[in-house]
């Protein structure tokens, strides 16, 4: 049976509402524009999945306490800020179902929002000591951007692969998702052994969160963000790449002739898209999300049956069945 979001955050919910708080507290500025752009920012919140990782990893291992909290903050106010950043850079106008950062503020504003709410989370983090934190996020950052550096690099080469591709979902997203495991498991166990064991699992399963993601973006359905702009980016993503490697030579000039020259063609993109699904490139992701998906309950099931690891598993599942 799987539960949903909301009933996977009920044994957590008093510490999601006190995360509320302290995430808001966090983003104050004195500056008035600031302060509007945060407060926009905390009324439309995301499904919170990375505080949520950080709170059941850490229960995993022991009682969720004031160092928890500031890795659930900490990890979701960088996540925010890599979204401010993220719309930018994918000139992208809407998020979580209304208009993003840089659609109503512009860029300018954007990428100064990012820089303020990176700074505002190690200033936190620095006035409670958090130093084993400071480093496990600060490695997270690093990746991100180092991952969507190097997506750019791609989707201008167009020379990407399978192990690349791997390689920018590791970086861009599953990196974050790995330092909440292990920062969450780092406030309850000084066992360095389990808190790698928990980074490895938060990477395998956000490298499955993300092909989830890029599986939306050849879907329809409403998830508060656009879809259908990938290949107009040039990104090409797992079903796009099987596919192309199991095209033959005429066939993939045309694919990248497409993504080259036509991204923005709505009747050949679309026909590209149309393709992409007949030759099963969709069917092949979702099978590497399974498998991506069944490597991170292994690893989860290395450590003894407990109520946390049971609500770790049901977020598991969440991440491949959910529908945004
Ligand atoms: C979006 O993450 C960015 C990716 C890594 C794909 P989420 O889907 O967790 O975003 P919110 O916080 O719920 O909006
Ligand atoms: C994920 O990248 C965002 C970061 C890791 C910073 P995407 O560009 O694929 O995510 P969405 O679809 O905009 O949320
Ligand atoms: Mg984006
Ligand atoms: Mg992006």
């Amino acid at each position: 049976m799987s539960l949903s979001l909301k009933e996977i955050k009920i044994p957590v919910e008093e510490d999601l509402k006190k995360f509320d708080k302290h995430f808001r507290q966090a983003m104050k500025s004195n500056v008035a524009l600031l302060d509007t752009i945060t407060y926009y920012i905390v009324q439309r919140k995301g499904k919170q999945i990375r505080p949520l990782f950080v709170f059941l990893c850490a229960k995993l291992f022991g009682d969720i306490n004031n160092s928890s909290h500031d890795a659930a903050a900490f990890i979701e106010i960088l996540h925010t800020a890599s979204l401010v950043h993220d719309d930018v850079v994918d000139e992208s106008h809407k998020r979580r179902g209304f208009f993003s950062i840089n659609a109503l503020w512009k860029n300018k504003v954007a990428v100064l929002v990012g820089d303020f709410l990176y700074a505002k989370g190690f200033l936190m983090a620095l006035e409670n000591n958090q130093f084993q934190l400071i480093k496990i996020v600060s490695n997270a950052i690093k990746e991100m951007s180092e991952g969507e550096v190097l997506q750019i690099d791609k989707a201008r080469r167009l020379d990407i692969d399978e192990k690349v591709y791997y390689e920018i979902i590791r970086q861009k997203t599953a990196s974050l998702i790995a330092a909440a495991c292990s920062a969450g498991a780092s406030t309850t166990t000084q066992d360095n052994e389990i808190i790698e064991k928990m980074r490895l699992f938060g990477e395998t399963i956000g490298i499955a969160f993300q092909i989830k993601d890029d599986l939306f973006d050849y879907g329809e359905q409403d998830i508060g963000k656009p879809t259908g702009i990938d290949i107009k980016e040039k990104k090409m993503t797992l079903p796009l790449i099987y596919v192309l490697n199991n095209s033959d030579r005429k066939q993939k000039k045309w694919i990248i002739n497409v993504v080259k020259r036509y991204n923005n063609d709505k009747v050949k993109v679309k026909q590209l898209v149309d393709l992409v699904i007949a030759e099963g490139g969709i069917a092949y992701a979702q099978q590497a999300l399974s498998e991506y998906t069944e490597k991170a309950i292994k690893l989860l099931h290395e450590f003894p049956i407990s109520p946390a690891r049971n609500s770790i598993e049901q977020l598991v599942n969440f991440v491949i069945k959910r529908d945004k």
